[in-house]
Protein backbone atom coordinates (compact mmCIF):
# COMPACT_ATOMS: atom_id res chain seq x y z
CA UNK A 1 0.00 0.00 0.00
CA UNK A 2 1.36 3.19 -0.80
CA UNK A 3 2.02 5.68 1.62
CA UNK A 4 0.33 8.78 0.00
CA UNK A 5 0.52 12.48 0.59
CA UNK A 6 -2.64 14.09 0.53
CA UNK A 7 -3.11 17.86 1.42
CA UNK A 8 -5.34 19.65 4.18
CA UNK A 9 -7.15 21.00 0.80
CA UNK A 10 -7.74 17.69 -0.23
CA UNK A 11 -8.63 16.36 3.65
CA UNK A 12 -11.06 19.65 3.71
CA UNK A 13 -12.97 18.37 0.19
CA UNK A 14 -13.14 14.99 1.23
CA UNK A 15 -14.42 15.16 4.56
CA UNK A 16 -16.02 18.33 4.13
CA UNK A 17 -14.55 19.67 6.85
CA UNK A 18 -16.11 23.46 8.41
CA UNK A 19 -14.15 24.78 10.83
CA UNK A 20 -16.35 23.85 13.64
CA UNK A 21 -15.73 20.17 12.99
CA UNK A 22 -12.10 20.83 14.07
CA UNK A 23 -12.47 22.91 16.96
CA UNK A 24 -11.38 19.44 19.40
CA UNK A 25 -9.07 17.52 19.09
CA UNK A 26 -9.26 15.43 15.97
CA UNK A 27 -7.37 11.79 14.68
CA UNK A 28 -5.90 11.55 11.18
CA UNK A 29 -5.85 7.55 10.92
CA UNK A 30 -4.22 6.26 8.53
CA UNK A 31 -2.10 9.41 7.42
CA UNK A 32 0.38 8.62 5.92
CA UNK A 33 2.40 11.19 4.30
CA UNK A 34 -0.73 13.71 4.20
CA UNK A 35 0.04 17.26 5.47
CA UNK A 36 -3.29 17.60 7.10
CA UNK A 37 -1.37 17.73 10.39
CA UNK A 38 0.49 19.89 9.64
CA UNK A 39 -1.36 22.32 8.09
CA UNK A 40 -3.79 22.30 10.36
CA UNK A 41 -4.08 24.16 13.55
CA UNK A 42 -5.13 22.43 16.96
CA UNK A 43 -4.91 19.43 18.38
CA UNK A 44 -4.38 16.68 15.91
CA UNK A 45 -2.72 13.36 15.75
CA UNK A 46 -1.39 11.24 12.65
CA UNK A 47 -1.33 7.59 13.35
CA UNK A 48 -0.18 4.99 10.55
CA UNK A 49 2.15 2.11 10.95
CA UNK A 50 4.57 3.76 8.59
CA UNK A 51 5.35 6.13 11.11
CA UNK A 52 7.69 2.76 13.25
CA UNK A 53 10.42 3.23 9.85
CA UNK A 54 12.95 6.01 10.39
CA UNK A 55 12.36 9.32 8.98
CA UNK A 56 14.53 8.80 6.34
CA UNK A 57 12.79 5.09 5.58
CA UNK A 58 9.65 6.82 5.75
CA UNK A 59 11.14 9.84 3.28
CA UNK A 60 11.89 7.50 0.34
CA UNK A 61 9.10 5.57 0.54
CA UNK A 62 6.76 8.84 0.71
CA UNK A 63 8.53 10.21 -2.46
CA UNK A 64 8.17 7.12 -4.41
CA UNK A 65 4.22 6.98 -3.87
CA UNK A 66 4.41 10.47 -5.65
CA UNK A 67 6.10 8.81 -8.64
CA UNK A 68 3.98 5.67 -8.53
CA UNK A 69 0.31 7.08 -8.19
CA UNK A 70 0.93 9.74 -10.50
CA UNK A 71 2.28 6.17 -12.78
CA UNK A 72 -0.98 4.18 -11.95
CA UNK A 73 -3.52 7.63 -12.35
CA UNK A 74 -1.69 7.67 -16.22
CA UNK A 75 -2.71 4.04 -16.68
CA UNK A 76 -6.23 4.25 -15.65
CA UNK A 77 -6.85 7.92 -16.92
CA UNK A 78 -10.66 7.12 -17.56
CA UNK A 79 -11.30 6.24 -13.64
CA UNK A 80 -10.77 9.27 -12.91
CA UNK A 81 -12.29 13.15 -13.37
CA UNK A 82 -10.54 16.59 -13.09
CA UNK A 83 -13.19 18.88 -12.10
CA UNK A 84 -11.78 19.70 -8.79
CA UNK A 85 -8.21 19.67 -9.56
CA UNK A 86 -8.21 21.30 -12.59
CA UNK A 87 -5.37 19.52 -14.39
CA UNK A 88 -2.83 16.68 -13.68
CA UNK A 89 -0.19 18.79 -12.71
CA UNK A 90 -1.99 20.86 -10.36
CA UNK A 91 -2.99 17.24 -8.68
CA UNK A 92 0.98 16.48 -9.06
CA UNK A 93 1.86 19.89 -7.61
CA UNK A 94 -0.33 19.28 -4.20
CA UNK A 95 0.57 15.89 -4.02
CA UNK A 96 4.64 16.99 -3.71
CA UNK A 97 3.83 20.48 -1.79
CA UNK A 98 2.17 18.14 0.87
CA UNK A 99 4.27 15.63 1.13
CA UNK A 100 7.16 18.03 1.75
CA UNK A 101 5.40 19.45 4.22
CA UNK A 102 4.58 16.57 5.86
CA UNK A 103 7.66 15.57 6.33
CA UNK A 104 9.19 19.20 7.55
CA UNK A 105 6.47 18.38 10.36
CA UNK A 106 7.24 15.31 10.93
CA UNK A 107 10.89 16.09 12.12
CA UNK A 108 10.01 19.75 13.76
CA UNK A 109 6.82 18.08 15.96
CA UNK A 110 7.41 14.04 15.93
CA UNK A 111 5.04 14.03 18.80
CA UNK A 112 2.08 14.81 16.29
CA UNK A 113 2.98 11.41 14.92
CA UNK A 114 2.52 7.95 16.31
CA UNK A 115 2.80 4.48 15.02
CA UNK A 116 -0.53 2.43 15.25
CA UNK A 117 -2.27 -0.02 12.70
CA UNK A 118 -6.03 -0.34 13.23
CA UNK A 119 -7.70 -2.34 14.10
CA UNK A 120 -5.37 -1.63 17.75
CA UNK A 121 -4.86 1.80 17.99
CA UNK A 122 -2.49 2.88 20.82
CA UNK A 123 -5.35 5.49 22.56
CA UNK A 124 -7.86 5.12 25.11
CA UNK A 125 -11.35 5.27 24.42
CA UNK A 126 -13.07 8.28 23.67
CA UNK A 127 -9.99 10.41 23.71
CA UNK A 128 -10.53 12.10 20.33
CA UNK A 129 -13.53 14.23 19.14
CA UNK A 130 -12.95 13.23 15.57
CA UNK A 131 -11.74 10.72 13.74
CA UNK A 132 -10.85 11.11 9.72
CA UNK A 133 -9.88 8.35 7.77
CA UNK A 134 -8.78 8.47 4.33
CA UNK A 135 -8.29 5.93 1.51
CA UNK A 136 -8.14 2.97 3.83
CA UNK A 137 -11.06 1.32 5.07
CA UNK A 138 -13.83 0.22 2.26
CA UNK A 139 -10.81 1.47 -0.47
CA UNK A 140 -8.99 -1.87 -0.20
CA UNK A 141 -12.01 -3.99 0.40
CA UNK A 142 -10.80 -5.82 -2.04
CA UNK A 143 -7.60 -7.16 -0.01
CA UNK A 144 -8.95 -6.33 3.47
CA UNK A 145 -11.96 -8.41 4.23
CA UNK A 146 -15.66 -7.67 6.22
CA UNK A 147 -14.07 -9.30 9.62
CA UNK A 148 -11.12 -6.78 9.17
CA UNK A 149 -13.30 -3.83 8.49
CA UNK A 150 -16.16 -4.65 11.23
CA UNK A 151 -13.06 -4.59 13.85
CA UNK A 152 -11.46 -1.36 12.62
CA UNK A 153 -14.93 0.60 12.49
CA UNK A 154 -15.08 -0.53 16.48
CA UNK A 155 -11.77 0.55 16.89
CA UNK A 156 -12.62 3.62 15.46
CA UNK A 157 -16.04 4.16 17.11
CA UNK A 158 -14.00 3.69 20.20
CA UNK A 159 -11.66 6.17 20.21
CA UNK A 160 -13.87 9.05 19.21
CA UNK A 161 -16.28 11.06 21.43
CA UNK A 162 -17.99 12.72 19.17
CA UNK A 163 -17.52 11.32 15.16
CA UNK A 164 -15.73 8.86 12.73
CA UNK A 165 -15.84 10.28 8.68
CA UNK A 166 -14.44 7.60 6.21
CA UNK A 167 -13.52 8.61 2.59
CA UNK A 168 -14.23 7.39 0.30
CA UNK A 169 -16.81 3.87 0.52
CA UNK A 170 -15.70 2.54 -3.01
CA UNK A 171 -13.27 0.08 -3.57
CA UNK A 172 -10.19 1.43 -5.42
CA UNK A 173 -9.28 0.79 -8.53
CA UNK A 174 -13.04 -0.47 -10.06
CA UNK A 175 -14.93 2.64 -8.01
CA UNK A 176 -17.11 -0.51 -6.91
CA UNK A 177 -20.00 -0.27 -3.91
CA UNK A 178 -18.43 -2.37 -0.96
CA UNK A 179 -21.06 -5.40 -0.61
CA UNK A 180 -21.34 -5.61 2.76
CA UNK A 181 -21.58 -1.78 3.91
CA UNK A 182 -25.26 -1.78 4.14
CA UNK A 183 -24.52 -4.83 6.67
CA UNK A 184 -21.76 -2.98 8.64
CA UNK A 185 -23.86 0.12 9.28
CA UNK A 186 -26.97 -1.80 10.75
CA UNK A 187 -24.08 -3.85 12.81
CA UNK A 188 -23.09 0.26 14.28
CA UNK A 189 -26.65 0.83 14.34
CA UNK A 190 -27.69 -2.10 16.54
CA UNK A 191 -24.89 -0.84 19.05
CA UNK A 192 -26.57 2.31 19.42
CA UNK A 193 -23.96 4.58 15.98
CA UNK A 194 -26.03 6.23 13.40
CA UNK A 195 -24.54 6.72 10.48
CA UNK A 196 -25.13 8.81 7.27
CA UNK A 197 -23.96 8.53 3.92
CA UNK A 198 -23.33 12.18 2.74
CA UNK A 199 -22.05 13.61 -0.68
CA UNK A 200 -18.41 15.81 -0.46
CA UNK A 201 -17.41 18.54 -2.44
CA UNK A 202 -14.45 16.34 -3.40
CA UNK A 203 -14.09 14.89 -7.56
CA UNK A 204 -11.58 12.34 -8.50
CA UNK A 205 -12.25 8.65 -8.40
CA UNK A 206 -15.39 8.10 -10.32
CA UNK A 207 -17.91 6.83 -7.98
CA UNK A 208 -16.00 7.97 -5.08
CA UNK A 209 -18.29 11.36 -3.75
CA UNK A 210 -19.64 10.29 -0.67
CA UNK A 211 -18.05 9.97 2.80
CA UNK A 212 -19.44 7.54 5.81
CA UNK A 213 -20.49 9.77 8.98
CA UNK A 214 -20.24 7.59 11.87
CA UNK A 215 -21.68 9.02 15.53
CA UNK A 216 -20.53 8.25 18.84
CA UNK A 217 -23.26 6.28 20.77
CA UNK A 218 -25.17 9.02 22.33
CA UNK A 219 -23.61 11.78 20.51
CA UNK A 220 -26.55 14.25 19.06
CA UNK A 221 -26.48 14.68 15.00
CA UNK A 222 -26.12 18.10 14.06
C1 LIG B 1 -3.53 5.24 0.54
S1 LIG B 1 -2.64 5.71 1.99
C2 LIG B 1 -3.64 7.05 2.62
C3 LIG B 1 -2.80 8.04 3.38
C4 LIG B 1 -3.48 9.39 3.67
N1 LIG B 1 -4.66 9.22 4.47
C5 LIG B 1 -3.87 10.09 2.39
O1 LIG B 1 -5.05 10.28 2.17
O2 LIG B 1 -2.99 10.43 1.60
C6 LIG B 1 -3.00 4.35 3.03
C7 LIG B 1 -2.22 4.35 4.34
O3 LIG B 1 -2.73 3.31 5.19
C8 LIG B 1 -1.68 2.88 6.01
N2 LIG B 1 -2.10 1.60 6.58
C9 LIG B 1 -1.94 0.35 6.10
N3 LIG B 1 -2.48 -0.55 6.93
C10 LIG B 1 -3.01 0.14 7.97
C11 LIG B 1 -3.68 -0.22 9.17
N4 LIG B 1 -3.94 -1.50 9.45
N5 LIG B 1 -4.08 0.75 10.03
C12 LIG B 1 -3.83 2.06 9.75
N6 LIG B 1 -3.18 2.47 8.63
C13 LIG B 1 -2.78 1.52 7.76
C14 LIG B 1 -0.50 2.82 5.05
O4 LIG B 1 0.73 2.83 5.74
C15 LIG B 1 -0.73 4.08 4.20
O5 LIG B 1 -0.01 5.17 4.70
Amino acid sequence: MLVTSRSGAEYRAMFDLAPDDLTGSVLDCCAGGSSFAAETDGRILAVDPAYAMGREELAVRVRMALHEGDRMIDRNADRFEWGWYGTPGRRADMRRAAAELFLADLKGRPERYVAGALPHLPLSSGSVDLVLCSHLLFTWADRLDEHWHRRALAELVRVARREVRIFPVVVQGTGEPVGFLDALRAELRALGHNSQLRDVPYRFQRGGIQMLRIEAAGHRRR
